[in-house]
């Protein structure tokens, strides 16, 4: 072939079918496409110079130009499909390994749920079992049972979240004490973790929905030495050996004495900060020595029978130990809260 335009195109063809046959990603593709049918490439380019040719001359590079861009076409689509199924069939030397990774998010426990494990482990520890019960409770266990006066507040409809058949929204963990002696002969040993909820305004320290770890030991002898010790090597374990707890005097129906449990205040060692509004101590729990009406309720003898039981805030002790200033963020699941955990 005598022809310098149809010459130079065949070449440029086996130049690109060798190089189209190297390519191992579509960029590569792309670059041999830009420089045979680009706008600039070099068919564009030898049109121009289509005027110095003899009119035998232009129809025969004219027939090039034609048979050069279909083949050219066709080289580069079977290209294409080729990376695209090697890519699939997981053929390593067709990828392109210098595209930056795709991170894959790591999903972590949320911080309420680390506190519940590890307040469970430190139970486990001292020979409690995991009991569990429902969400969804009757009056008799979250309230009769627990000696509870028929016009206790805390039965209100105001404050706690009824269903229209009568049953309700525990609002305690303290049903599962019932569930788990109506289901055990003494001695019991059990915490129980678990959702509560209440008809409370949320605002930075109060949420409708919370989580509670109850706590129940029943055997002979029991006093609130043994709930105090118990308490006071929970607080430790939790919080470190500088931590002191103290017991107040407060009030529940199903125990008797009750207590309201503090931790000093971990933020300024008991000096007074805001955190602890000042006081140095900060609430974690109620407590009590079980009060005899609830043994009787679920057939245990309480001439023989003693016991302790608590109900651990669970938010309480995840805000304090990771400084977290409203209940509330707990529950938004704002990844970019929730990944500093
Ligand atoms: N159920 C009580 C509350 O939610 C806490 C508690 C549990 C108190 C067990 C005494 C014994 O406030």
């Amino acid at each position: 072939m005598s022809n310098p335009i149809a010459e130079q195109i065949n070449s440029a063809l086996l130049e690109a079918e060798s190089k189209l046959a190297a390519a191992t990603c579509d960029a590569d593709v792309e670059e041999v496409r830009i420089h045979i049918l680009g706008r600039k490439g070099l068919l564009a380019s030898l049109s121009g110079s289509m005027g110095a040719l003899s009119a035998d001359e232009r129809k025969e590079a004219g027939i090039a130009f034609n048979t050069g861009r279909s083949r050219c076409k066709e080289l580069v689509d079977a290209a294409l499909l080729r990376i695209k199924s090697a890519a699939k069939t997981g053929d390593r030397a067709q990828f392109d390994l210098t595209l930056p990774g795709r991170r894959q998010p790591v999903g972590r426990k949320h911080p309420v749920v680390t506190v519940i494990d590890d307040a469970v482990a430190v139970f486990r520890r001292l020979g409690f079992i995991v009991a569990d019960g429902p969400e969804i409770e009757d009056v008799f266990h979250n309230f009769d049972a627990l000696n509870t006066p028929a016009a206790h507040p805390s039965r209100d409809p105001g404050d706690t979240f009824y269903f229209s058949d009568g049953r309700l929204l525990r609002t305690q963990t303290s049903p599962v004490q019932i569930r788990t002696m109506e289901n055990h002969e003494p001695p019991v040993r059990i915490v129980a973790p678990g959702r509560c909820f209440r008809r409370d305004t949320p605002d930075a320290t109060h949420s409708m929905n919370f989580h509670q770890i109850e706590g129940l030991l029943i055997d002979r002898g029991v006093s609130l030495a043994d709930l105090k010790s118990v308490l006071q090597m929970f607080a430790i374990e939790m919080f470190g050996q500088g931590v002191k707890i103290r017991l107040r005097p407060h009030f529940f129906p199903f125990t008797e004495p009750s207590v309201e449990y503090d931790f000093s205040c971990i933020m300024c060692n008991g000096s007074g900060c805001s955190v602890c509004k000042h006081s140095g101590w900060l609430e974690i729990a109620g407590a009590g020595v079980v009060d005899p009406n609830v043994l009787k309720n679920v057939g245990y003898d309480p001439e023989i029978w003693t016991g302790y039981a608590f109900g651990l805030g669970i938010e309480r002790i995840a805000m304090l130990r990771y400084r977290i200033n409203d209940i509330r963020l707990l529950y938004e699941n704002d990844v970019r809260f929730l990944e500093q955990f």
